[in-house]
């Protein structure tokens, strides 16, 4: 290509590759390698031309040059024609995957809330502590005395049947009920006492109602003239807190050793106000928890004059609240941690 005409030939053949890669170019860096393929100074085809001036003759270098300058501004033109388009081309393709429909509907999100017998637990402790209530929290591991001697239960008293015991040795015992609580409370506390002790208790007892582990809130107040309608005003704000308003209680006559007289305390059905379901068996209340007045003698074992002071205790089942708040008819899904079972239990806030 030692002449002007073949440089003409070859400028040509330039001309047609250029435009045949611009035909079938896809991308900004193909773009880019194409100009580098034919501008670069070191590498580039176009630039390999202007070398070559060197073995033209004199008389046509001229115009060689200037056909080899036509060449590269053309191509120049050409190359940053498909840089713009080949842009353009992007990010069409970027609109076209990134594109959002704004009319669809959100995503379900699941936030987490508190365990079901937690709630439970944290509204029982607001709706005492405003009546002011304190907390005291006891041991799980006690002795035969505070969970049952202290308690009026002695050895062989038939009320210990009620509550099958595990115990780690003939002294030591895993607590039945948080009853234990108001003993360590009364012999280090004088009157007036108002505690709240929540907490596990433990009783072998396993079916579809009980759990050999399972939590309990005891209530206990001990004060001169305190009586069963102090007791009965509590519960009642209680059930309206806890089932909602409406809500009310009825005392009957029960047995504890640790309180004389002592109670079941029902409340009105609130599933169905009272008419009778299948919540309530047809009877319109459902039994919540045990109570009553502080039996005389458990007050003398911790050292408080029974004739000075007088006292009423309860004791409220976590799970079975909770149970009969959200109609859960299972006690074991309240253990298990399912997510998905817990998801669809309790107040989803
Ligand atoms: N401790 C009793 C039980 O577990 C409940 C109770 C507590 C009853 C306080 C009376 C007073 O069944």
């Amino acid at each position: 290509m030692a002449d002007i005409s073949g440089l003409k030939e070859r400028v040509e053949e330039i001309r047609q590759e250029i435009l045949k890669k611009a035909d079938s170019m896809q991308t900004v860096r193909e773009a880019y390698d194409a100009k580098i393929d034919y501008l670069d100074s070191k590498r580039g085809k176009i630039s390999a031309l202007m070398k070559d001036m060197r073995s033209i003759p004199a008389d046509q270098r001229r115009e060689y040059g200037q056909t080899v300058n036509e060449l590269k501004t053309w191509a120049a033109e050409r190359f940053s024609e498909m840089d713009a388009r080949m842009k353009q081309r992007e990010l069409a393709a970027r609109y076209e995957a990134e594109q959002i429909d704004v009319t669809k509907p959100a995503v379900k999100m699941h936030p987490g809330h508190l365990h079901p017998v937690t709630q439970v637990r944290e509204e029982l402790i607001d709706v005492f502590s405003s009546m002011g209530f304190e907390i005291y929290e006891g041991s799980e591991v006690e002795t035969d005395y505070y969970n049952f001697t202290a308690l009026n239960t002695p050895k062989d008293h038939p009320a210990r049947d009620m509550q099958d015991t595990f115990y780690l040795s003939p002294e030591f015992l895993l607590r039945t009920q948080t009853s234990s609580g108001q003993i360590h409370v009364m012999e280090n506390k004088k009157p007036p006492i108002k505690i709240l002790s929540p907490g596990k208790v433990f009783r072998a007892d396993d079916d579809a109602t009980h759990s050999p582990m399972f939590s309990q809130m005891e209530g206990l107040v001990v004060d001169r003239h305190i009586t069963l309608s102090d007791l009965k005003g509590m519960l009642d704000v209680f059930a309206e807190k806890i089932f909602g308003e409406g809500t009310t209680t009825r005392l009957r006559p029960s047995y504890f050793p640790f309180t004389e007289p002592s109670v079941e305390v029902d409340v009105s059905c609130f599933a169905c106000g009272g008419k009778g379901c299948s919540l309530c068996k047809g009877t319109g209340w459902i039994e919540v928890l045990g109570a009553g007045v502080v039996n005389r003698k458990v007050l003398a074992n911790c050292g408080i004059d029974p004739e000075e002071y007088s006292g009423l205790a309860f004791g409220i089942g976590l799970e079975r609240t909770a149970m009969l708040k959200y109609g859960i008819g299972n006690i074991k899904l309240l253990f298990e941690s399912d997510v998905n079972v817990l998801n669809q239990i309790g107040d989803q806030t």
